[in-house]
């Protein structure tokens, strides 16, 4: 048996050794603290990484150190309007930011990708942000914070930002590739389930969190566009055995609004490998739909934040969770959680990913097993009843996790291998486990992170 309780102080005092500090203040953890190889950006702050870092601080009395990070962040916003190309747009949240000297003093440096390898813009920042805002909120019951007319303006700009400005007229956010934990290139732009997801739960925290007045008419988009986004993603991204048969039996080249096969799927586009894949039981969201697009790869962090938020229906969610159980050797195998079911390889991965070596199959990106994901599938596992699940994945990562020293991610096609250029003492996976054993000692704290069941999906002529 490993030694559990020192697993768990390990996990402690290398979350605490993660803070970073601004002014004297805990604003943030760094991304990893690895002596042994190159820091590049791994000693900033992530706005999405210091997700699951915040989510243990709120559960275990440490609510000042989100508080500092919400704040500061809002103040790394972008907040001017520009027509520069080069600036950041109206409303955006940094992917990370540091702490520096300069002038003898300490000042924040924001990155909103202008460093970041690829240069990626990091839309899901701006969703995480909202989301954590309203975590601090419930988990504090600190209502002025949210209240505050410089948090309502922060809200507002990343809204807009949201529902105004747009190339395309789908309920869903259209981003380009690379744009949320999968910062490189992967065939993840048009419009991919994770920011989905995200875009779903910032808007329910946007609904409880914006004051009533609406000059703007801006709650009353959030409160639209939740149903028709909903409705888009329970109908058209859902796959199982009984629409991987209506997509079998799809006509192509249908016209205009009585069309059933609205995004002209191709039933000769469906993987092989998918048909043989998908149990009898259980189903799971599509990775992206657009034009004649279904990516039927499965993405583990859109799938169980649709679970945890609720953007899946009770059904849905209850479907993914056994699908998991199912596909367990696929999907959890030896450390969860897999970032992506399948790899791609050959052909496919030379033109998803430009060649890209860090991203060949079954590491990294590309079907590698992230531990960070643990947190995520002991909530959704939780949520939906699944406790034995739940349990038996944490035992798989207390295996492993202390004695590889907290690795960011495995490789192999059962996540065998710590991964190939894997951050040891990387600050998320610690923080994920801590995490999934408050969740799970305590399933109080879910509510931190989920929303209630939600059945007003408004059909949208489209
Ligand atoms: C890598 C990951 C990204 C993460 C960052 C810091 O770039 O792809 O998701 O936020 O490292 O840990």
């Amino acid at each position: 048996m490993p030694p559990l309780r020192n697993l768990v102080e390990d996990a402690q005092k290398a979350l605490e050794a993660s803070i970073m500090y601004y002014k004297g203040q805990a604003v943030g953890t760094i991304a990893a603290r690895d002596r042994d190889a190159l820091a590049l950006n791994y000693d900033q702050c992530f706005v999405r990484d210091f997700v699951s870092s915040a989510l243990v601080f709120l559960t275990t009395g440490r609510e000042e150190i989100v508080r500092n990070f919400l704040e500061i962040t809002l103040t790394l916003q972008s907040q001017e309007r520009r027509m520069d190309c080069f600036k950041p747009g109206l409303g955006l949240m940094p992917a990370s930011f540091k702490v520096e000297l300069r002038g003898g003093g300490e000042v924040l440096i924001a990155d909103f990708g202008e460093h970041a390898i690829a240069r990626v813009t990091p839309i899901d920042s701006c969703l995480w942000w909202m989301i954590l805002l309203r975590a601090y909120v419930k988990a504090t019951g600190d209502l002025a914070l949210a209240n505050h007319s410089d948090f309502q303006h922060g809200m507002r700009l990343i809204l807009r930002l949201c529902l105004e400005t747009r190339f395309d007229m789908y309920p869903t956010l259209l981003v380009p590739d690379g744009s949320f934990m999968i910062d490189r290139r992967m065939g993840v732009y048009g419009y991919p389930l994770e920011i989905q997801a995200l875009f779903y739960a910032a808007l329910r925290a946007a609904e409880e969190l914006l004051l009533p007045n609406d000059l703007d008419g801006i709650h009353t988009a959030v409160i639209e566009r939740l149903g028709h986004l909903a409705f888009h993603m329970r109908s058209y991204y859902w796959l199982d055995m009984q629409r991987l048969s209506e997509i079998y039996h799809y006509k192509g080249e249908e016209f205009g609004i009585s069309a059933v096969n609205k995004f002209n799927i191709y039933a000769s586009s469906i993987p092989a490998w998918f048909i043989n894949w998908l149990p009898d039981e259980g189903g799971y969201f599509a990775g992206n739909i657009g034009p004649s697009l279904i990516d039927f790869r499965f993405f583990t962090l859109g799938n169980l934040m649709s679970v945890v938020t609720s953007l899946s229906t009770k059904e849905q969610s209850s479907n993914i969770l056994t699908l998991v159980e199912n596909r367990w050797d696929d999907l959890v195998g030896q450390m969860p959680m897999k970032i992506c079911f399948p790899a791609v390889e050959d052909r496919d991965w030379q033109l998803f990913t430009g060649f890209d070596p860090k991203n060949v199959p079954w590491s990294y990106h590309n079907g590698g097993n992230w531990p960070v994901l643990l947190w995520f599938l002991v909530a959704a596992a939780v949520k939906t009843g699944n406790i034995q699940l739940a349990e038996n994945a944490i035992k798989l990562t207390e295996l492993r996790l202390g004695k590889d020293l907290f690795p960011e991610y495995y490789d192999g096609k059962n996540g065998r291998l710590i991964g190939k250029e894997a951050r040891r003492y990387q600050t998320w996976s610690i923080a994920a486990f801590l995490l999934s054993k408050q969740l799970i000692a305590n399933p109080e704290h879910l509510k931190l992170i989920t929303f209630e069941e939600d059945d007003r999906a408004i059909a949208c002529e489209f």
